[in-house]
């Protein structure tokens, strides 16, 4: 008999999460509620196009209606903020989206902070940083952590007391995770330490991780000797590299030298495989919690 794969199966567990999402669309849709979610897109970023591309199918799989609103490159941040408060006053729509990355001309905070809160599934507005922060259950927390999150939690990944250690310090994924795996909660609770481009001898952190978490964006960064044996690896970078030999001339690659570090680590996700399926599952999740919140029914808190 072969051994068990050490390999997390992200396809399967976000396919868990569909299914409990799906049964409380069903219901709401039996209440007479359809839940809506806006997608906004600024420029013509490829990735960006692909992402959003990715997340309409998932919503209209689920019986999510999905619009998609696509703006040019030289769109203003004044011209932004007007669509975002169309949507905003626009009853049909429980969830709004705002594609990052945006042009230049356009300030981000202003943008997220314009989003209401209670339709912001994406979790970037500060009050749903804050409540993160605080702890407070009530607000959305970003997708791509939380997925994380729930890929550990359904891994049976031990979470209290371990040493965490997370690659990066962004506001998409680095800040909001160590925010998430630190409280004081069931499934966290953890010794978390948020390393990035000025951490002194970095590769050592990580040779004390219980739990780690590669999300800098730097193409195959973590190697094998950098890994503790029977250490949880998490990759969530995705990093385009040139290669000659792909027909397009590129391919994907994670944070992690996948092939080098499965054999040393307890459990690692694949990529992709690993935490992109999540961060569609988490974003459906927030997007029905918003519906229900919105209807007066339940799931007012996240779901764990
Ligand atoms: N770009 C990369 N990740 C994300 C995300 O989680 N949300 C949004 N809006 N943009 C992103």
């Amino acid at each position: 008999m072969s051994p068990p794969s050490n390999v997390i199966d992200g396809r399967a567990l976000a396919e868990q999460i569909h299914g409990e999402t799906s049964r409380r669309i069903v219901a709401l849709q039996a209440a007479g509620v359809q839940p809506g979610l806006a997608f906004v897109r600024v420029g013509e970023d490829p990735a960006s196009q692909v992402y959003v591309g990715m997340k309409e199918r998932m919503s209209a799989r689920l019986g999510i209606r999905s619009q998609t609103q696509v703006l040019p490159e030289a769109t203003s941040e004044a011209e932004l903020l007007r669509l975002i408060d169309l949507l905003n006053a626009d009853p049909g729509v429980h969830g709004i989206l705002v594609q990052a990355p945006l042009p230049r001309q356009i300030d981000p905070t202003r943008v997220y902070s314009a989003v209401l809160p209670q339709k912001d599934v994406d979790g970037f507005h500060p009050t749903n940083v804050g409540k993160l922060m605080l702890g407070d259950p009530t607000g959305f927390v970003p997708c791509t952590p939380a997925g994380v999150h729930e890929l550990l939690i359904r891994s049976q990944v031990t979470l209290g007391g371990a040493e965490v250690v997370i690659l990066g310090r962004g506001n998409i994924v680095g800040k909001p995770l160590a925010a998430l795996l630190m409280q004081k909660a069931r499934h966290a609770n953890a010794t978390v330490t948020v390393c990035h481009s000025q951490t002194r001898d970095l590769a050592a952190h990580c040779r004390r991780a219980d739990v780690l978490v590669a999300a800098m964006g730097v193409a195959e960064f973590v190697r094998a000797d950098m890994v503790k044996p029977g250490a949880v690896v998490v990759d969530v970078g995705v990093n385009r590299v040139h290669d000659p030999s792909a027909k397009s001339g590129s391919r994907l690659v994670g944070d992690v030298q996948f092939a080098a570090v499965q054999p040393v680590a307890g459990k690692i996700t694949p990529n992709p495989g690993g935490v992109g399926p999540m961060t569609i599952a988490l974003l459906m999740q927030n997007t029905v919690r918003a519906a229900e919140q919105a209807s007066g029914r339940s799931g007012s808190t996240t779901d764990h």
